[in-house]
């Protein structure tokens, strides 16, 4: 929402609407209740509530929309929510899948597809996108967002809300974002869901609100305070962060929602005694909307009319829930047609979700092996949990949302018609044995080619699902282990939400495709990618860890330090005696490493392969020396690559264009994602590429002055595969 979304004649009926509504009308206005009965949703629409969840049908939506409108006492429509987060029925990949596509576009093309299957069931309200900067893969909700950089959550979490709202929002085929969950939430200490945030000012401003700021910039109907805490006060009660950073500085003119239950969780908190206390609190602080239905409940408003600031603080949320619902035009259109309710995946729906799907896999590993030759006529073992199973969706998908037909089992037989395929499905990941176990080694040299498809089901990520062990679940690593004794090749590939730990087996298979929740289309995108009809471009948009006990291991979590390691530790005894040898050992034993680990993550944030090998042939900064103060006007500096593809079938690829501040105020990150392009090119071909690194990427917070500040100075600039000498560098005066 725009300052100027609304027309004069709007803002002067929210007026009088306001100016009409008693003190209990808007609270019951500023709330949203989980759900209940149509029964209980109808005598709430009666009473005037603001908002309801989803009822389950256009018809039951029209039907609570008509009491609201004919039956309540000022006629004022309802807010219909639902979590509509990779699709409604026709079902995308998961977010941090889309994210590993760097392909934000097709995320824009889902959400539209996404909200115009919503609306037409009723639903004109999604509590999506979450755009939490994660970067600790034990925290299940990082299956909901865009991953481990702040860039890449700012550019999806823009497209999902323009896919999502549209130009305009007054269309019938449009529902209104909600940027969540604002903010921190990705922070949570041990990536232990609802658990406690403690950061810097410079982290929060450089890492955590960038993707929100993005989010209100492309018109973010609403935004979802989280449930964590900032520094010990609860981000439901926290006005510096509601009031002052998102809706003063960033100018956020729609509503900000609790989560479930947000307020009331004030009282376990420990900040509020009761629930007029956290009410106070919250709307306060600048909470415009509570969900739970605490506010007003059996007719009766939780408060009694209070001071002048709180009663002049409720009408402004009530003003801000309002013009949301004049902007999505339901006080002139509340109704949807019932005979255009999409009751199944659309086919068009469908083609975007195959698009996006095939964009995502990553493939972390190939000695070859891959692709299989869709003539392949060997034996084939097809085995593990993801084999035979139509788990694919992935988490925070309700009940509406369509499981693909087939399963693995079934499009590979299609993709290789001459192989023989045994299927040797373990259903439950749980329930492998050590006799499964010892089947597979037995069997394994009878095949020319084992497909182990692996999983961590899709109700092992999402909201209240960390994780405090991220290898696969199950016996599957031993799966892994046991199949690889052969001398037969064995292709894994992962169906999961998370970075997994691999980091036990993964040097041992041929190939690894890191395959993620894709969606309604994932059997059939697996296969083509398997057997070289699609070929795989994603890269990771969150690291996969050596070890759990190194996290984080995202790429610019990590500063230079004043110690930064050569070579990786080692737990043999050491061999000097620092006090008599003195710091010279400095370079090889105290630098910020582990004993027991190599250094860095197993597989890096960007990491992944393609079956057609792509030569960085040139970079080269076409603006070598900048002023900052063209900086601040737009100007950017140009990074043109030259990339050829030096195999026999076209590719996609992304380019991330990384930069190194060399010498800062602030000790820099090691590396920073300044840019990041997806391009087709063809086999064989060559293409030049131009990247702009804005301002805003360079720019980094400043306590002191508290505004962000980019300083003079020489960068480097960092592309994988660069085949200069030393990274070229560009200069800001
Ligand atoms: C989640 C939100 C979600 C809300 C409504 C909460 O538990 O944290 O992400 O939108 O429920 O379903």
């Amino acid at each position: 929402m725009r300052a100027d979304t609304l027309t004069p004649d709007q803002l002067a009926q929210i007026d009088s609407l306001i100016e009409a509504m008693t003190w209990e009308e808007k609270l019951n206005q500023i709330q949203v209740t989980f759900k209940m009965s149509q029964e209980e949703c109808l005598e709430a629409a009666r009473s005037g509530i603001g908002a309801l969840f989803w009822p389950g049908s256009a018809r039951d939506t029209n039907a609570l929309q008509k009491a609201a409108i004919e039956e309540s006492a000022h006629g004022i429509p309802l807010l219909i929510g639902l979590d509509v987060i990779h699709g409604f029925r026709t079902i995308f990949p998961t977010p941090l899948a889309m994210a590993a596509s760097f392909a934000p576009k097709l995320a824009q093309a889902s959400a539209r597809a996404s909200a115009e299957e919503a609306r037409s069931n009723g639903v004109n309200w999604t509590f999506s996108p979450m755009v939490d900067t994660s970067r600790d893969p034990r925290w299940g909700r990082v299956v909901e967002g865009f991953g481990e950089d702040p860039l890449v959550n700012s550019a999806f979490g823009a497209a999902m809300v323009r896919g999502y709202q549209g130009e305009k929002l007054d269309s019938s085929s449009l529902m209104a974002a909600c940027a969540k969950h604002y903010v921190g939430y990705g922070a949570a200490e041990g990536g232990r869901d609802y658990n406690t945030v403690d950061m810097s000012t410079r982290r929060l401003r450089d890492v955590y609100l960038p993707p929100f700021r993005q989010c209100v910039e492309a018109g973010a109907a609403t935004v979802m305070a989280s449930f964590n805490t900032m520094n010990g006060r609860p981000m439901h009660a926290h006005k510096a962060l509601l009031t002052e950073v998102l809706k003063e500085e960033y100018g956020f003119e729609g509503f900000i929602v609790g989560d479930a239950s947000g307020v009331e969780n004030l009282i376990p908190h420990g900040v509020a005694a009761n629930m007029e206390q956290a009410a106070i609190m919250s709307l306060s602080a600048g909470l415009d909307m509570e969900m739970g239905g605490k506010l007003y409940e059996d007719g009766h408003a939780l408060l009694t009319e209070p001071d002048p600031a709180l009663v002049e603080r409720v009408n402004e949320a009530c003003r801000r829930v309002l013009g949301v619902k004049f902007a999505l035009g339901l006080f002139d259109n509340p109704y949807i047609p019932e005979d255009a309710e999409i009751l199944e995946p659309r086919e068009d729906h469908r083609a975007t979700a195959r698009q996006m799907a095939e964009q995502c896999p990553v493939l972390l590993t190939n000695n070859g092996t891959l692709p299989v030759a869709p003539t392949f006529s060997g034996k084939i073992l097809l085995a593990g949990p993801a084999a035979d199973s139509r788990d694919h969706l992935g988490a925070w998908v309700q009940r509406m949302g369509v499981e693909p037909e087939v399963s693995l089992k079934d499009t590979l037989a299609a993709a290789l018609p001459q192989a023989q395929i045994t299927v040797r499905a373990h259903e439950n990941p749980l329930a492998i044995s050590d006799e499964d176990i010892a089947e597979i080694r037995g069997c394994a040299a009878d095949y020319d080619l084992i497909l182990l498809a692996l999983s961590e089901p899709s109700d092992l990520s999402g909201e209240a699902s960390s994780r405090a062990d991220i290898r696969l679940p199950g016996n599957q690593d031993r799966l892994v282990e046991a199949a690889c004794e052969s001398d037969t090749p064995v292709v894994v590939v992962l169906v999961n939400g998370r970075p997994l730990d691999i980091s036990a087996w993964a040097h041992l298979p041929a190939a690894i495709l890191e395959a993620w929740h894709l969606g309604i289309t994932g059997p059939e995108v697996i296969a083509d990618i398997l057997t070289g009809h699609i070929n795989p471009s994603g890269r990771l948009p969150m690291a996969f860890p050596r070890s759990v006990g190194q996290l984080p291991a995202a790429y610019d979590a990590r500063e230079n330090t004043g110690r930064p390691p050569s070579r990786a530790g080692s737990i043999e005894p050491k061999n000097f005696d620092f006090a008599v040898d003195g710091p010279t050992n400095i370079a090889e034993f105290f630098t910020s490493k582990y004993r027991d680990l190599d250094l860095g993550p197993l597989f890096p944030f960007g990491h992944g392969l393609s079956y057609s090998p792509i030569t960085v042939e040139k970079v080269q900064v076409r603006t070598p020396t900048l002023a900052i103060a063209e900086m601040n006007k737009g100007a950017c500096i140009q990074v043109e690559v030259t990339l050829t593809n030096e195999g026999d079938v076209p590719a996609d690829y992304s380019l991330l264009v990384f930069t190194h501040d060399i010498l800062s105020s602030l000790a820099p990150a090691v590396r920073r994602l300044a840019a990041f392009v997806k391009v087709g090119i063809p086999a064989g071909g060559t293409i030049h590429e131009t990247v702009d690194i804005p301002a805003s990427a360079l720019a980094f917070w400043e306590e002191s002055t508290g505004a962000p500040v980019i300083e003079a100075g020489e960068f480097e600039v960092l592309i994988e595969g660069d085949p200069n000498q030393e990274p070229p560098r560009f200069t800001l005066v």
